[in-house]
């Protein structure tokens, strides 16, 4: 029981560097002045708990994002004024809903990646993101939240998504760390925790 409940704490310290592997968007680099179509991965639940809400602020140079509608989730907005008129952006959204822990989903949204100077190196946009969980919640922020880098090239070996090291990922310390991202990536979490 003291063996469970250390490895739980554990687990948990654990969860945002394995996260910040999973749950990231599908297509996170963007060319200045182009529509981006992409997804927000959610990968799993929290330790086994059904996600029942995923919420996303929007960074201040985006001020068009249309987050796609989805079936059985509920689709809320925050608005912000831009300071130019009486126009307004999206601030935050969130899909509140219903995830099954051992389902992948894919939350859509077109965005329109701002003109933004890019000569002088590529710019991240962070769009820190809660996920929450029916008994939990994991919170990305910082560096660890999903993001869009704009960039002057896309290479084709960044056309695509990969959750490999070499993108960059935060390492995490320790082995058990990194024993638990090997075993959230490979669903092995759950089985730790339960037995
Ligand atoms: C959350 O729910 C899962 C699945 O029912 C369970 O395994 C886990 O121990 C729960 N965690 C907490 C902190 O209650
Ligand atoms: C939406 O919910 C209904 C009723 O629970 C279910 O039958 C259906 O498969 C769900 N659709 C999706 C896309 O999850
Ligand atoms: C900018 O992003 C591209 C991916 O499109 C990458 O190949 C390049 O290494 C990045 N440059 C820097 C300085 O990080």
């Amino acid at each position: 029981m003291m063996m469970k409940s250390t490895l739980f704490a554990l687990a948990a310290l654990a969860l945002q560097g394995a996260y910040a592997h999973t749950s990231g968007f599908t297509n996170e680099f963007a060319l200045p002045g182009t529509t981006l179509t992409t997804a927000l991965a959610i990968r799993h639940g929290c330790i086994g708990s059904p996600t029942i809400e995923v919420s996303v602020i929007v960074p201040e140079e985006i001020t068009t994002i249309k987050p796609v509608e989805l079936q059985n989730w509920t689709l809320n907005f925050e608005y912000r004024n831009t300071g130019q008129g009486n126009n307004q952006a999206i601030s935050s959204f969130r899909w509140t809903g219903y995830l099954n822990p051992g389902t992948a989903q894919d939350f859509g949204m077109v965005i329109d990646i701002p003109n933004l100077d890019v000569s002088q190196g590529n710019v991240t946009l962070y769009f820190p993101t809660v996920q929450r969980c029916s008994n939990a919640t994991i919170e990305l922020t910082g560096e660890e939240a999903p993001h869009i880098t704009v960039t002057q090239k896309i290479s084709d070996e960044y056309d695509h998504h990969h959750d490999g090291d070499e993108s960059g990922a935060p390492k995490m310390a320790g082995s058990f760390a990194n024993m638990m991202a090997a075993s959230m990536l490979g669903g092995a979490g759950y089985y730790l925790l339960n037995n």
